[in-house]
């Protein structure tokens, strides 16, 4: 098993394993951390197959790799695999960073949710404390980032999504966290939200879920989840609707990797450095 990573037994081994992972930028990214602290790492992005995802995750831990990060698809299946969770890794049913013991025990937490809420109050100087937020969709990527806002102490928190059944779900699981609501699109009409958090995965078909422009017009900050070179066709659209602010998920996403370096390291990294150098060259 242990053949199937070549690791480079001079430095400490970590990846990210998703499906498809070609273009992460998570290696980028915990290079340039690593460089901060000069610590020597190889950070390999790794793509993975549902089926395989356990198999792989052991033979990376047998061959003596210190720890991953988990994306799209395999969040779910990381928080089944893991032998010991955190709290909220376990609340959330989400593992998108892992390390192990050397007992080879499987640990995991999720960074997610700390990443969002990290990028919109230090990056972008918006509170949450007090606020009605919209979250747009209900997946699986929706608990991390809920729990973590919640924390917040937001007014409340609502989950709209083309079918309620799943934002019912959500909310039923949730309620003791905070105010929690669902609704329909159709049910939007005369509510207003400061900010409103794009967890669907419409775009990925280039697709907006159904608001009205009213609802964007009136809102602080409109916030998608996902990134891409160009602007993804939510934050496209919020745009020419009049949205006052529009952010993606490139800050997000050097948080929660940042939120797992420390994990793995014991050290924060600075971060606004290394999502500027992201943003500027989109090959790194
Ligand atoms: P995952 O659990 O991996 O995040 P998912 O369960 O397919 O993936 O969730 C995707 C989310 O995007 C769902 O909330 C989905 O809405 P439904 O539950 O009604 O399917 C939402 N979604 C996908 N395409 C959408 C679109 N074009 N408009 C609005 N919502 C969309």
């Amino acid at each position: 098993m242990a053949n199937s990573f070549p690791l480079d037994n001079t430095v400490e081994n970590f990846a990210v394993f998703g499906n498809p992972v070609k273009h992460s930028r998570s290696p980028s990214i915990h290079n340039l951390f690593a460089k901060q602290f000069a610590i020597q790492l190889h950070y390999d992005a790794i793509d993975v197959q549902p089926e395989q995802f356990e198999k792989t995750v052991k033979a990376f831990a047998v061959a003596g790799g210190k720890g991953l990060n988990i994306t799209v698809p395999h969040k779910e299946l990381a928080f089944k695999l893991c032998d010991i969770l955190t709290p909220l890794a376990k609340t959330c049913h989400s593992v998108n960073t892992i390390w192990f013991d050397d007992e080879l025990n499987i640990y995991g937490d999720t960074t997610d949710g700390e990443g969002l809420v990290r990028d919109l109050q230090n990056n972008h100087e918006i509170k949450l404390v007090n606020k009605r937020i919209l979250i747009l969709g209900a997946g699986g990527t929706v608990p991390p980032v809920l729990l973590s806002l919640l924390q917040q102490k937001p007014e409340s928190i609502t989950i709209v999504n083309r079918t309620l059944a799943k934002a019912e779900v959500l909310v039923e699981r949730y309620k003791g966290y905070g105010t929690l609501m669902a609704c329909g699109y159709d049910q939007l009409e005369q509510q207003y939200f400061e900010i409103i958090i794009n967890a669907t995965s419409a775009s990925l078909q280039g697709d907006v879920p159904p608001l009205s422009a009213d609802i964007v017009r009136h809102s602080e900050c409109c916030y998608d989840l996902m990134y891409s070179k160009e602007a993804t066709p939510f934050l496209k659209w919020a745009d020419n609707n009049g949205s006052s602010l529009c952010i993606d998920g490139l800050g997000m996403l050097v948080e929660q990797a940042a939120c797992g370096f420390n994990i793995w390291h014991g050290k924060m990294p600075e971060t606004s450095s290394v999502i500027s150098a992201i943003k500027a060259n989109n090959s790194l």
